[in-house]
């Protein structure tokens, strides 16, 4: 295969399609999310395994609270239920952990652990991994524009974004058949490589990441410019 540029730097995800999994089963939504989070982990620890300098998973968006309140409260428990099952894990092999999104509407207990994780981890630099939760585009946008217009003079649009730590993403992988963004990171996806599969996230593998790392390396990106 002829590479046209090198490993992606940053990679997001949206882990769709737990709900259909668990229904083509047979089975409540809630068994497709805890088969979900469990490839979740493993991604995490594959991508480090494969030297991936970021990657940037949606675990719950802003539109996401519009789901009924018991499939809610679910996936914040089980949300924390993996965090701290995971945590000297993810410190073990160098991993930062990082959040994007609204924290101040999820549950105290979830911050609580959210936040020692994320310190915990702190000093780890061997790959960041960011987990957007109450997260949305849209309102990360308008947010930082409110901050910008009460900012010093001098201070840039994009440093007032919550996600600005984070370089753009390089590639971004969506699961489940949908070929939507679903304000996922509206303002750095802009040159983004998309890429899209059928496969229902609780499905996806090892290998599935590493074709969508083959193709990625086979595009060629442009930015505009003629070469
Ligand atoms: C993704 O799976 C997980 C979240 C959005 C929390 P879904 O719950 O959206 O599953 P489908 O799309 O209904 O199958
Ligand atoms: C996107 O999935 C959000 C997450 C994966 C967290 P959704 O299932 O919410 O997206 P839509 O509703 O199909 O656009
Ligand atoms: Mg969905």
């Amino acid at each position: 295969m002829k590479y046209g540029q090198s490993f992606p730097n940053h990679i997001a995800i949206i882990m769709d399609g737990n709900g259909r999994w668990a229904k083509n089963k047979n089975k409540p939504r809630t068994y497709g999310h805890i088969k979900g989070a469990s490839v979740a982990i493993d991604t995490v620890l594959y991508a480090k395994k494969l030297g991936i300098k970021y990657l940037t998973l949606f675990a719950f968006s802003t539109e996401n609270w519009n789901r009924p309140s018991e499939e809610v409260s679910f996936l914040f428990a089980l949300l924390q239920e993996h965090l701290k099952k995971e945590a000297e894990k993810i410190k073990e092999n160098g991993i930062r952990f990082k959040t994007i999104g609204n924290l101040a509407t999820l549950p105290d207990s979830l911050v609580k652990l959210i936040n020692s994780l994320s310190n915990m981890t702190e000093i780890c630099n061997d790959m960041v991994f960011t987990l957007a939760v109450s997260y949305g585009g849209k309102q990360e946008i308008e947010e930082a524009a409110e901050k910008y217009k009460n900012s010093e003079p001098g201070i840039k649009f994009k440093d007032c974004i919550q996600s600005s730590f984070l370089p753009d993403p390089d590639l971004l992988i969506r699961t489940g058949g949908e070929k939507r963004i679903s304000n996922f990171l509206l303002y750095s996806l802009a040159y983004t490589e998309l890429y899209f599969l059928d496969k229902y996230w609780p499905d996806f593998s090892e290998r599935d990441f590493k074709d969508a790392i083959k193709e990625y390396m086979a595009r060629k990106r442009k930015f505009g410019n003629l070469i």
